[in-house]
């Protein structure tokens, strides 16, 4: 990081250049006016230069909400099948409206139900080129097998929020005891996805964290 200036400049800076369609606007608008958590700028940057460089035929995201990183990923990449998961009603219907609206519908499939269950149902080996993983946090140790079993050689996994705004760096005993459980979970599925050696796995401080994987 710079010193002497403060991160969230730095971020302003870099958000302030970058071009963005009034679509995703809109949605990011309405994420934020309805308190839906989404992909922050600087992660959402990213991931769309993974897209660019990667061009994935085949996308897995996990983590719907309103379909906004979905839309991003569509608009980088129009020729990428993506298959997308949420188990919120509220979540899937505002997910749905904006499908229908925004996205070209053959190229998408919402899955409506729990990532865990969709992935031990899911048969099929090596079919996703990019897994995007942003659900349930203290989830993703759990589903490390079966991510990796859908995702290709030289397929990509991108984890979002693997800091939890910054909770994950500090020592357990500064956690709340209801929050320790998902705190060791991360922190175990990052030891995990750093030392697999099926994976190799780079962690960057970019938003609230990302981890980047690549199967072997
Ligand atoms: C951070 S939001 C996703 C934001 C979205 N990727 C974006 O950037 O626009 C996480 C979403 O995952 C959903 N979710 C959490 N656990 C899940 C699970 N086990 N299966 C399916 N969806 C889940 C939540 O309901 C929530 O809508």
């Amino acid at each position: 990081m710079l010193e002497n200036i403060e991160e969230c400049r730095v971020n302003d800076f870099i958000s302030s250049l970058s071009q963005v369609d009034d679509d995703i606007l809109d949605l990011k608008k309405y994420a934020l006016e309805n308190n839906v958590p989404i992909i922050r700028d600087e992660a959402r940057d990213f991931l769309r230069f993974i897209i660019d460089i990667k061009k994935p035929s085949n996308i897995l995201e996990i983590g719907t909400a309103i379909a906004y990183s979905t839309l991003i990923m569509h608009k980088e990449y129009r020729e990428a099948n993506i298959t997308t998961i949420e188990d919120f009603d509220k979540r899937i219907k505002e997910a749905k409206n904006n499908i229908k609206k925004y996205f070209d519908i053959d190229k998408i499939t919402l899955i409506e139900k729990d990532a865990g269950v969709y992935l031990k149902e899911c048969k099929d080996e090596e079919v996703f080129d990019l897994v995007f993983l942003d659900a349930a946090k203290g989830q993703y140790i759990n589903w490390l097998n079966d991510i990796k079993r859908v995702t290709k050689k030289n397929g990509i996994i991108l984890a979002d929020n693997i800091f939890k705004d910054g909770e994950i760096l500090e020592s357990k005993y500064l956690i709340k005891k209801r929050d320790r459980t998902i705190h060791k979970r991360m922190r175990d599925f990052l030891y995990e996805i750093k030392h697999d050696d099926e994976l190799i796995t780079y962690i960057y401080n970019l938003g609230d964290g990302i981890s980047v994987s690549i199967k072997k």
